[in-house]
């Protein structure tokens, strides 16, 4: 077998994609349509072609914008259920799948007409697709802990709906200690907890996001490699981290694909991961970033293409008892 067939078929977890990033073109028109909402671009490709970032903040810009179509229940339910019937193709067995509530609720949005369309979904693709789904919700790092705190009191009527929580959006200026308390009362409440750290900011705020917030598992975290304490400390404590290489290019995180450093991380014993991130905005769902980077890459064979499966299962949240048979 080619090794771009293993990637494609390989079973394997994706424990790193936000379901507003996978809203692709098309339903952000279907959407604005049934919803009589107005949109800034005259067609898809028009909107299509507004995607062109020059860093995270150019993009959060427009990935905001387009989560402003979901109105109702149903529109959360179509667009993850979009998602999953794209992943189960791409031989994803299981997904850990963040939400960002407060861009909606901001808008007015019931924070029950979100996680109640989620949810259908993620309970339909269990029992209609067999994908093994949970939900992550995570709090918006440029707005304010009271405004995550308030989140979180409207989430824990849900609490049964999502298994914890993350932390996402502008990490520039918003470091980990800004959200001490409020993961520390989901630590109480039993919610995993997980953190975006090191994409654009620096290594310090991996350190931070484990010391200060307890995150058990790193979202991106590419840039520990330029602290060499830290790679030894992660490799040592077996810490996840959800690397997400087209992401990383199209945010100008690194210059090419060929710069991308998931094969040192690999080769220093880290447990990293691959994912999509944002696929509708960043040009690829799961599998386009496995052979992408397999084909940049001259270092990354088969045993890498084993390990990250291997990693995806081990990283995320399903009990040992039930990962032992996906192995
Ligand atoms: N929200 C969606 N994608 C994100 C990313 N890559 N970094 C931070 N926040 C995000
Ligand atoms: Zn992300």
């Amino acid at each position: 077998q080619e090794l771009p067939d293993i990637l494609r078929r390989m079973p394997k977890a994706e424990l790193h994609i936000h379901i507003e990033g996978s809203l692709e073109p098309e339903l952000i028109f279907a959407m604005a349509r049934r919803n009589g909402i107005e949109l800034p671009y005259p067609s898809v490709e028009a909107l299509r072609a507004a995607y062109a970032f020059t860093d995270l903040q150019s993009f959060l810009d427009i990935y905001y914008a387009g989560a402003g179509v979901l109105i109702t229940e149903e529109d959360f339910f179509d667009m993850a259920w979009s998602y999953l019937v794209r992943a189960r193709e791409e031989n994803v067995i299981h997904s850990e799948i963040f939400f960002d509530p407060q861009t909606h609720t901001a808008r007015g949005v019931p924070f029950a007409a979100v996680i109640n369309g989620l949810d259908r979904a993620v309970r339909r693709g269990r029992e209609e697709l067999g994908l093994s789904a949970s939900l992550i919700l995570c709090f918006l790092r440029h707005l304010s802990e009271a405004d995550a705190l308030a989140t979180l009191e409207q989430a824990l009527p849900f609490r049964d709906k999502f298994i914890g929580v993350g932390l996402d959006s502008g990490e520039r200026g918003n470091p980990p200690e800004k959200f001490a308390a409020v993961f520390g009362r989901c630590r109480e409440l039993g919610l995993h907890l997980v953190a975006h750290a090191g994409e654009e900011g620096p290594a310090r705020y991996i350190s931070d996001a484990l010391d200060l917030l307890k995150a058990e598992r790193i979202d991106h975290g590419v840039r520990c490699l330029e602290d060499p304490a830290l790679v030894a400390r992660l490799a040592a404590e077996g810490v996840a981290l959800t690397v997400c290489p087209l992401s990383n290019v199209k945010l100008k995180v690194f210059p090419e694909l060929c710069r991308h450093n998931i094969g040192e991380l690999l080769a220093r014993g880290i447990v990293a991961t691959i994912n999509s991130d944002d696929p509708a905005y960043f040009g690829g769902y799961l599998n386009e970033n496995f052979t992408a980077i397999f084909e940049a890459l001259p270092e990354l064979g088969a045993g890498e293409a084993y390990r990250l499966a291997r990693n995806s299962f081990e990283a995320s949240f399903v009990p040992e008892e039930t990962r032992k048979g996906w192995i």
